[in-house]
């Protein structure tokens, strides 16, 4: 028995070394945030690394520094209010995570990527568009070096582009600080079970959370608005409006036309690529994944009761004398008057052109 005992210890002392050695590669490597997403999953996540210094603004105009968030739990994630692409889905992300932990002691933070124009006022327009109520999320002004720091600390990418849809491309990764301010994981927010995992791993930091709220709760009105279609379907400009779609004829980029009847709808929410509709800046996400056979169900049937919209969906398309992407011409279009009117499908080319408007004539 005491051999037995023995033996038990020294293979327990040899597998906390192992576990103590592979951290300490991890820890001493230059990896990118990307090999931690890859990581196996365990329900009790190890310490991978220290998090960054910082001290930013939330868009409550309270200072946030590192160590005011020391003594409990966050997740964070990286975005900038005026990006068209991944963060309406990477915030709709995080606001369903907010839902799916109510009253749990913890923080959500967005640092923001774009520190020229991501003002305490913007973010807090932004926070009040997407979870009014919401007390536990801060969304930060970084400053150019703050945000170069925190890049370091976390181990993301944030780069301004030259030109395109976005001004910022930066990493799509969600974080999960401990209340001792370590890194315990990286998530990959892309991938349905790593996102998943991301809410177990929460749990298990703070203990007794509370269950999720049933999700059979959300009816399709609600779906809309939390997984973020009303964000780029309300403004025509940037998505086509819903309301009056089903039986309307829908000219796709390959200039093949369709009527869009229910099955059409649904390929449309889990795989937009394979019929996009003409005249669009922006790429619709694929909802594949993240959502069950009733809820993709609820949505198409919320959609097919929508009123059709006031604007006719049949407007001019201009193309953007920047990018070259097509502009829908609506109202609410962002335009310039040079002679002739230009549109742009996003401020930050309208931006471009104002600063040099003879380089794209
Ligand atoms: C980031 C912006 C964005 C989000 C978020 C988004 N969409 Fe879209 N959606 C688009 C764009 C742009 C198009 C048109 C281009 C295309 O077909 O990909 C589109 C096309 C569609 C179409 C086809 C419409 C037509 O006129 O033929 C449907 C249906 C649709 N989306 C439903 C949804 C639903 C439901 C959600 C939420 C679960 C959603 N979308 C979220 C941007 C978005």
């Amino acid at each position: 028995m005491k051999q037995l005992l023995v033996v038990l210890g020294v293979l327990g002392i040899s597998a906390s070394f192992i576990v103590l050695l592979s951290v300490k590669q991890i820890t001493r490597q230059p990896l990118e945030v990307e090999d931690f997403a890859h990581l196996p999953r365990s329900e009790s996540p190890a310490a991978l690394f220290p998090s960054p210094d910082f001290s930013f603004k939330a868009q409550t105009g309270e200072l946030v520094t590192k160590g005011s968030l020391i003594g409990q739990p966050y997740v964070a994630n990286f975005i900038f209010t005026t990006c068209r692409t991944v963060c309406p889905l990477l915030t709709s992300k995080m606001v369903r995570l907010q839902r799916n932990l109510p009253g749990v002691p913890m923080h959500f933070v967005s640092f923001s990527v774009d520190p020229e124009h991501d003002t305490v006022e913007a973010l807090a327009a932004y926070a009040k568009q997407w979870n009014a109520d919401e007390k536990r999320w801060l969304l930060l002004e970084t400053t150019t070096p703050g945000l170069a720091e925190i890049a370091r600390g976390f181990k993301i990418t944030a780069e301004r582009t030259d030109g395109g849809l976005d001004a910022v491309m930066h990493s799509a990764v969600f974080v999960l600080v401990d209340q001792y301010g370590v890194v315990r994981g990286v998530y990959n927010s892309e991938e349905t079970e790593d996102f998943k995992a991301l809410e177990r791993n929460v749990r298990t930091l703070v203990g007794n959370a509370p269950p999720p709220v049933a999700a059979k709760a959300r009816s399709g009105e609600v779906l809309f608005h939390e997984l973020s279609c009303a964000n780029c379907h309300e403004h025509p400009e940037l998505a086509p409006p819903l309301g009056g779609l089903s039986g309307q004829r829908r000219e796709l980029e390959t200039r093949l036309l369709v009527t869009a009847d229910e099955a059409y709808v649904k390929e449309s929410i889990l795989a937009p690529v394979a019929k996009r509709v003409a005249g669009y800046p922006l790429m619709m996400p694929s909802y594949a994944g993240h959502l069950s056979t009733e809820e993709l169900d609820d949505l198409v049937k919320y959609i097919a009761a929508l009123p059709p919209p006031i604007v006719s969906p049949d407007v001019a398309v201009e193309i953007d004398p920047v990018c070259h992407m097509k502009v829908r011409v609506t109202p609410n279009a962002l335009t310039v008057d040079a002679g002739t009117p230009k549109y742009f499908c996003s401020e930050w080319c309208k931006a471009r052109f104002a600063e040099n408007p003879d380089a794209y004539r």
